[in-house]
């Protein structure tokens, strides 16, 4: 029988075992072992070598409500030393608390939830959710899109190089663009291309099938991973009406954009657009615990009173993971997050563009609540992208992430590791103004590594 050998607790050996171990996410496995973070406190995060650093990402955009707030921890520990975890057949208190709260925050009539374990859960929830309750299957996703990492998401996630290897055939799956006004896929100029993305998306729609085929169509409200893409304000309302128009589900996956994010509890919300089931799950806990929720409409919720809802999981409901979610979503209220969110979002908007007029590497800025993102050109004028968007994810580095090292050694993570040539910056809900100025200002002093890129 094999035993556990011994575990060194030391710097090399730690090391090792990183390196010979454990599979790093979405790239080529490196010869050294990740920087090991011990500890975490609000906006900063310290490494072991005892360097202090602040998080501008959020741990990509998930700890919204920033590092080891003490109340979260409280509440884990007394929903720890009471019951861990349960059946899922089973009701607990955290679970049904936390399937009201989520009813009370989210807009319109949403408020039936299938509670998971995190984002491409929700998403893979989402979807077979929209297959069963119209008894249809094709499902529209958009180019420049990440949805997760496992089949369905993977599927849905077009245009993003990480689904490049994966042919996983799960999901019948038709593909449109977004209102990425900077590069409009149809070279048009926003006003006055009279919105012709959401014409593009109508026709397609018809061409297969319409009605009779599409179940859903899956959007980020705004686009994270793949370029932090804000939507002119009519794209979604006129979305809304044709899902409605056809049958269509309406799926926004809100996993980065929810809880505050953007500057309202939900992206969609500046829009005054209810979807018909909202994916949820970063924010939600802002980090403490791996949870995800699908949110349907009361009304499909309904429907599977009568249907069977043909979906589930060991740890579905997840009883910590859903008192976490319950106390992050009080203090997301009781600390007013997420009108900082709004309110110091437009400040580094406004910091964004001024960086803008010292660097001609970047493109383009744009962004809403404390979610901004820079796009990387090798000229303004051209509008040449700095990595082409047909490359592929090379071992070693590309500028982009020969700007997220440069940010580290000035102290300081952003979003930098993401498939598109933005940089996105995406501090805790709680910064502040001196947190926004300083990250600002290392950001400023990093773009200069890039400045040999422009032509
Ligand atoms: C918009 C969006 N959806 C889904 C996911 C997947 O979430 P998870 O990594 O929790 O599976 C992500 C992750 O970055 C995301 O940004």
């Amino acid at each position: 029988m094999n035993r556990i050998k011994s575990v060194a607790k030391e710097k090399t050996s730690l090391n090792n075992y990183e390196v010979d171990n454990i599979y790093q996410s979405w790239c080529h496995q490196p010869p050294q072992s990740p920087a090991r973070v011990v500890s975490a406190k609000g906006v900063r995060f310290t490494t072991e070598d005892g360097r202090e650093r602040l998080d501008f990402s959020s741990c990509f955009v998930s700890h919204n409500i920033g590092h080891q707030d003490q109340r979260v921890v409280d509440a884990i520990c007394k929903q720890a030393n009471k019951l861990t975890s349960f059946a899922p057949s089973f009701s607990t208190e955290p679970r049904a608390i936390l399937g009201k709260m989520l009813e009370d925050i989210t807009p319109g009539n949403l408020g039936t939830s299938f509670i998971s374990l995190g984002g491409t859960e929700a998403n893979e929830a989402a979807i077979k959710i929209a297959q069963q309750y119209t008894g249809k299957r094709k499902i529209v996703g958009r180019y420049r899109s990440y949805h997760g990492g496992t089949g369905a998401s993977m599927s849905v996630s077009l245009g993003d190089p990480r689904s490049w290897a994966v042919v996983t055939g799960t999901t019948d799956v038709v593909a449109v663009p977004q209102p990425y006004c900077y590069r409009c896929p149809f070279g048009h100029k926003y006003p006055a291309c009279n919105m012709q993305c959401i014409k593009y998306t109508e026709e397609v729609i018809k061409l297969e099938g319409g009605d009779e085929a599409i179940a859903g169509m899956i959007c980020e409200p705004v686009t994270g991973a793949n370029g932090i893409i804000v939507p002119p304000p009519e794209y979604f309302p006129m979305l809304r009406d044709i899902c409605d128009k056809y049958g269509i589900m309406l799926i926004a996956d809100e996993v980065m954009t929810g809880f505050g994010r953007t500057g309202k509890w939900f992206a969609l919300d500046h829009w005054d657009v209810v979807p018909d089931i909202l994916s949820l799950a970063k924010g939600l806990t802002s980090g403490y615990f791996p949870l995800g929720a699908t949110v349907t409409t009361k009304e499909v919720g309904k429907y599977f009173m009568d249907n069977m809802f043909s979906h589930g999981a060991t740890y579905a409901g997840h009883a910590l993971g859903c008192a976490t979610a319950a106390e992050v979503i009080k203090i997301y209220e009781s600390d007013n997050l997420i009108e900082n969110s709004a309110t110091l979002g437009k400040y580094l908007l406004e910091k964004a563009l001024e960086l803008k007029e010292k660097h001609p590497i970047i493109g383009d800025v744009r962004g809403l609540g404390l979610f901004v993102g820079l796009e990387l050109v090798k000229n303004q004028k051209t509008m040449e992208p700095l990595i082409p968007i047909d490359a592929k994810i090379r071992k070693g580095l590309n500028p982009k992430l020969e700007l997220g090292k440069r940010l580290g050694e000035l102290g300081m993570m952003a979003m930098a590791a993401n498939p598109s040539n933005v940089i996105a910056m995406a501090p805790p809900l709680i910064a502040t103004k001196a947190d926004i100025d300083e990250g600002v200002s290392i950001m400023d002093e990093a773009l200069e590594v890039l400045r040999k890129y422009t032509e």
